[in-house]
């Protein structure tokens, strides 16, 4: 018989983990948003009312809809809290000693038929699942950002995921109204290791004065009619993300496409991760605002 979901943990709030918990509450599932410290959950609270008050202000939203939905969002920084949760998703930054022993905490606390899931843009599910005690119950959960507005989900099964688990996944992801599809444990699945190569090779063009931002921009946006130019998906992505997706994808293939252009790491020492900052390649009205100045 499959899992019911009604209560999930996720771990991170950053901007995946925050739109992330906004997806499942907008689901009515109950969420248990986990920080690190006080000061992270703040900014995580802070991710989420500013989604819920912009689709308020747009009315998307009524005032009572955000409010119920909020009322299914328990904050804590205690990771021990997700005892009774059915699945957990962390969504921490891109580091796989962090994610390794984030999950391993979680397999001593969550029930033994919970699933522990890893949003991972790009590093190996199968290392991170063998830091559990049970590998069988992990598998990738990977959204698309802004999560609330992407209809879709990668699930990462590895050779060891049971299968009750990810065949649960999938069904959860199309009760949040996500296109999910099933795919095997390799450096950036499929979006990503098609993506990301590209967005490189973006940064290097602009890297080396080709062509300006405003116009390789322009040129995605209105000659391919893609929604955003690559460098602002990649404000939007976050720079620091984009590095380490990039820089893992480089590791494990060796593909010259994904060697991050250097710029990446520069802007990232500089404090210019994108819109979550304020300042990547375009300057924003405010941190995660997606209003440029
Ligand atoms: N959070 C929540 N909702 C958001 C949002 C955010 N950060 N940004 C935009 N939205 C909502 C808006 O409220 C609006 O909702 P509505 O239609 O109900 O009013 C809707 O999205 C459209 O927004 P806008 O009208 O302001 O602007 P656009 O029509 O230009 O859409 C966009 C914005 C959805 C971001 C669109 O430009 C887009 O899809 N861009 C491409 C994003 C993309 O490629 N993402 C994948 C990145 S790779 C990744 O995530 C993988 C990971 O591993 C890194």
């Amino acid at each position: 018989m499959s899992r019911e979901f009604t209560k999930v943990g996720v771990v991170g709030l950053g901007t995946m983990g925050a739109g992330i918990v906004e997806v499942f509450a907008r689901n009515a599932i109950d969420v248990l948003a986990v920080e690190v410290d006080e000061r992270a959950l703040e900014r995580g609270k802070g991710f989420l009312t500013a989604s819920l008050d912009r689709a308020v202000s747009r009315g998307k939203m009524a005032q009572d809809d955000a409010d119920t939905l909020r009322g299914h969002v328990t904050f804590t920084t205690d990771l021990a809290d997700c005892a009774d949760c059915q699945l957990v998703v962390e969504a921490v930054p891109e580091h796989l000693d962090l994610k390794k022993r984030i999950l391993s905490t979680l397999d001593g606390i969550v029930g033994s038929d919970a699933i522990l899931a890893t949003n991972t843009s790009s590093l190996p599910v199968t290392e991170i699942a063998v830091a559990t005690a049970d590998p069988k119950r992990v598998v990738g959960m990977h959204f698309f950002n802004p999560a609330p507005v992407l209809q879709f989900v990668e699930v990462i099964k590895t050779v060891i995921t049971a299968d009750d688990v990810f065949e649960d996944i999938k069904a959860l992801a199309e009760r949040l109204g996500k296109k999910p599809v099933v795919v095997g444990d390799r450096a950036g699945f499929i979006a990503n290791a098609l993506l990301f190569g590209y967005l490189n090779h973006a940064v290097s063009m602009f890297e080396s004065k080709y062509a300006t931002r405003e116009d390789l921009d322009a040129a995605m946006r209105f000659g391919c009619g893609y929604p955003m130019g690559p460098l602002a998906l990649l404000d939007l992505i976050g720079l620091d993300t984009a590095y380490e997706i990039l820089d893992t994808m480089y590791k494990q293939g060796r593909d010259r496409l994904h060697a991050p252009s250097p710029i990446i790491k520069q802007m990232v020492s500089a404090g210019l991760t994108g819109r979550k900052s304020g300042h990547g390649f375009y300057t924003y009205a405010g941190p995660s605002s997606s209003q440029v100045v």
